[in-house]
């Protein structure tokens, strides 16, 4: 591949492949501009509006250059066509500390990937999600019981960081003691920067896991980790590998997804006063409130590598090459989203791609959609009035999942 250098904004230089066109190159780093703390959504979906498709230096913050798709029609397009567009560009947060297995199913194309979505997807259907539902739902009276009564909370500490990690913890069966631990782990992984504290909570929870999946061996039950030992794919037990990449991927995908989107969630609601008015007053507006803050307030973009040379967008693509999908950004689209900016509850079409498209689609997006509305329901029913504590700083990340990092929230104390 012949590649070329491009000059950037600050004076540095990139290598460009030689088949980008240099029109398409921009040295744009989204979480680093002036309003993105306040408006992150809104911020990178405003700064993408332009060509279909661009040619960034370091679109997921790894150092690695790739494509990045701005539109709804052509994200859709990229999550529909696995075949050209291969999932093994993912995090590979394994991959840091030296574990060569795949995130599962994440990491996976193909027949691999369809035989451990058969495998797995009846864990996560509607009727398993129904039977989770009360045990969601003590727990979110639980924890908001904790903080009603003084008129505050942090409300990420407090409410949305232990309420997904309890239900993770729930169905692995794993001790509930070590909600704590779990969370610092979690937040080392995926909130530090520095690479060795990184390094340093992966191995813990890797660790942690491993010893839980062979400690499993001896005493199976109903839970997930179980599930996975005695598990067959063409016949055979899974491998000791591909049990750890499955348990691992639920721990890093459901957790700080539903902690950002609680967050975000609960931001808009303290801020729109009238908004949140409409819910109290009719609870079964919920779900499409819920789905409609989802599509404004998304929080994960994905990334595909490229298979074959391919035309796609009026770009010339070749294999190897990266692609990021602006999902963000798609959720936006003025083409798909009439009025995008505005928090419409009563939107009419609302095709969102926050759990994806096509074969990956999330797998846990009725388990996910459950807890924020059983987490809105009991909320608003017990604190319906509430707003973010005067002169509070509630900076947004980026990253592999954009969030904000606090909300302190008061409300009148009964
Ligand atoms: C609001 C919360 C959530 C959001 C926004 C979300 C978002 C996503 C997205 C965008 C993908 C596709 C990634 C890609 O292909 O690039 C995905 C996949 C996945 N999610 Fe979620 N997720 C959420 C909650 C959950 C929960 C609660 C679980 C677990 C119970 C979960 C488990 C998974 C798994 C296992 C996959 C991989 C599916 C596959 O590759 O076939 N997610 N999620």
């Amino acid at each position: 591949m012949t590649t070329d250098s491009q000059t950037l904004s600050d004076g540095s230089s990139m290598s460009l492949p030689g088949h980008v066109p240099s029109e398409l190159v921009t040295d744009y780093r989204y979480g680093q501009e002036p309003g993105f703390a306040d408006d992150p959504q809104g911020e990178f979906a405003r700064r993408l509006l332009g060509p279909r498709v661009i040619y960034a230096e370091n679109p997921q913050h790894d150092g690695r250059p790739g494509w990045m798709i701005t539109r709804y029609e052509d994200v859709r397009a990229v999550f529909q066509d696995g075949e050209t567009f291969s999932s093994k560009a993912g995090a590979n947060f394994q991959g840091f500390i030296g574990e060569t297995w795949d995130m599962i199913p994440l990491e996976l194309d193909g027949e691999r990937h369809q035989k451990y979505r058969i495998l797995l997807n009846p864990l996560f259907s509607p009727g398993k999600v129904n039977a989770m539902e009360q045990g969601v739902r003590e727990l979110a009276i639980s924890l908001i019981e904790a903080f009603e009564a003084k008129g505050e909370c942090e409300f990420l500490e407090d409410f949305a960081r232990p309420y997904p990690i309890s239900i993770f913890l729930k169905l692995m069966d794993l001790p509930l003691d070590m909600r704590t631990t779990f969370l610092a782990w979690e937040y080392q992984v995926l909130h530090a920067t520095d690479m060795d504290v990184r390094r340093d909570g992966l191995k813990k929870i890797i660790n942690y896991l491993r010893v839980a999946i062979e400690d499993r061996r001896k005493n199976l039950g109903d839970d997930l980790i179980s599930f996975a030992i005695k598990a067959r794919i063409d016949g055979e037990p899974i491998s000791e590998d591909d049990i750890m990449g499955v348990v691992f991927m639920l721990y890093i995908g459901g957790l700080d997804t539903v902690v950002a989107s609680l967050g975000f969630m609960f931001k808009y609601l303290a801020d729109n006063p009238d908004q949140r008015r409409k819910l109290v007053e009719n609870p079964a507006l919920i779900p499409d409130a819920i789905d409609e803050m989802l599509r404004a307030f998304s929080t994960v973009n994905s990334s595909r590598l490229v298979t074959r040379d391919i035309e796609f967008a009026g770009v010339q693509m070749k294999a190897g090459d990266r692609v990021f999908l602006g999902t963000i950004a798609a959720n936006r689209d003025p083409l798909e989203f009439p009025d995008p900016e505005t928090v419409n509850f009563e939107r009419p079409v609302n095709r969102h791609l926050t759990f994806a498209a096509g074969p990956h689609r999330c797998i846990g997006s009725h388990l996910a959609r459950r807890e924020l509305k059983i987490a809105l329901e009991e909320w608003l029913k017990r604190i319906p009035d509430f707003a973010i504590k005067p002169g509070a700083k509630m900076p947004a990340h980026a990253g592999g999942v954009w969030g904000i990092e606090n909300l302190p929230l008061y409300w009148p104390a009964k």
